[in-house]
């Protein structure tokens, strides 16, 4: 069997990697092709992390970078293409819901293409978020879907998936955090706050980032619910560059966008995590971390009712409240999430033989 897998930026590595292994652990017969698009370019947001998850060299980088979503979609389409044309896989697999997700399962089902989603079904129902219309337009015509939950399951059941493409088989992103929980870095941005009760911000949605006012004002906001609490804000380059004309409050430390070994280390050891991200909600419940997610909606809502996040937002206190009960010890303990156990990139390979052998 013959599959090209794909990565484009940085949540993707972390998805990757937990099948990568797999397949060179179990995957007797699976030949595969690892195709970067480019989507993410810097080395703190890419190269870093091949290095620290161990992702072999990618065969093809399709080099597309930064743009709008029609020029990056349209970019990635017209490269993969050419990677199609010349390998002819007998499948491709995506993960998650970035750009790159989209365009290489349109430009693969266009060609007749089998095409796999892992971390399908999950939805915010907030069609306002790019990465919404990612998974919909995914999830609509992808024949096979790994996913992370029960309520990814019925998400895909309602919009009309047959159960027999499903396959529950928990989050890779959790297999790569259990992979390297025991060699964390301490990254030298902590070692000042190592003894303090710190908070790990990270913001670059691009509601909450884009309007350079509404991001001040955010980070005024948090800085004053925190009572002083030193703030670490390793900043996506994306965000870095509408931070550039302000004054910061004194308990904001800024760094650039850690390792993936040195952000586990932050969070594991922090005493709250704010963010706007998808999967930090879901390493934070692992981990059994407080997370107050500053969104309206998740598509991780099992991370809400069965883990240690909320959300919540600035424009009342909802955020002071949650920080004193986390002070005073009241706030949710969480719980484990089925099947996020560290064992998912095997159940994928195991399926993907059957898949195989039955055709
Ligand atoms: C993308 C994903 C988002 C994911 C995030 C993680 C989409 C629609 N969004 O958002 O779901 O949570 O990655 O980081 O696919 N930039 C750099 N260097 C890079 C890449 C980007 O400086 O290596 C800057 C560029 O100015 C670029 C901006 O960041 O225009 C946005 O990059 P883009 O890939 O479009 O989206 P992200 O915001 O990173």
């Amino acid at each position: 069997m013959k599959l090209i897998l794909v990565a484009g930026a940085r949540p993707n590595f972390m998805k990757i990697a937990s099948i990568i292994h797999a397949i060179h652990k179990d995957g007797k017969n699976i030949e595969y092709v690892l195709v970067h698009t480019g989507q993410h370019y810097d080395k703190l947001l890419s190269d870093n992390f091949f290095e620290d998850l161990k992702i072999p060299t990618p065969h093809y980088n399709l080099h597309v970078g930064s743009g709008s979503h029609a020029i990056q979609t349209a970019e990635i389409m017209k490269a993969f293409e050419e990677v199609l044309l010349t390998e002819t896989p007998d499948l491709v697999l995506v993960v998650g819901d970035v750009n790159s997700t989209m365009a290489c399962t349109l430009t693969a089902k266009k060609m007749n293409i089998q095409v796999a989603h892992v971390e399908a079904g999950i939805r915010s129902f907030d069609n306002t978020m790019p990465e919404e219309i990612n998974r919909m337009v995914t999830d609509s015509i992808a024949d096979y879907f790994f996913t992370t939950t029960e309520i990814a399951n019925t998400n895909l059941l309602n919009h009309g998936a047959k159960a027999e493409q499903i396959y529950l088989v928990g989050n890779t992103m959790i297999d790569t955090l259990c992979d390297n929980l025991h060699q964390l870095v301490e990254p030298e941005i902590v070692k000042p706050y190592t003894n303090e009760e710190y908070i790990v911000l990270t913001l670059h949605r691009p509601s909450n980032v884009d309007d350079e006012t509404v991001l001040y004002q955010s980070l005024l906001k948090i800085a004053s619910a925190v009572n002083g609490r030193p703030i670490i804000f390793p900043v996506h380059p994306r965000t870095q560059a509408k931070l550039k004309a302000f004054d910061l409050p004194k308990n904001i430390i800024l760094s650039e966008s850690l390792r993936y070994l040195e952000f586990i280390y932050l969070i594991k050891n922090a005493w709250l995590v704010i963010t706007d991200s998808g999967g930090i909600q879901e390493e934070t419940t692992y981990l059994s971390i407080p997370c107050i997610t500053l969104r309206p909606n998740t598509e991780r809502p099992e991370t809400v009712t069965l883990g240690t996040n909320t959300l919540a937002k600035l424009d009342d206190d909802s955020v002071e409240k949650l920080i004193h009960s986390i002070q005073h010890g009241t706030y949710k303990k969480g719980s484990n999430i089925p099947l996020w156990d560290g064992k998912t990139g095997s159940r994928i390979v195991s399926e993907l033989k059957t898949i195989f052998n039955n055709h």
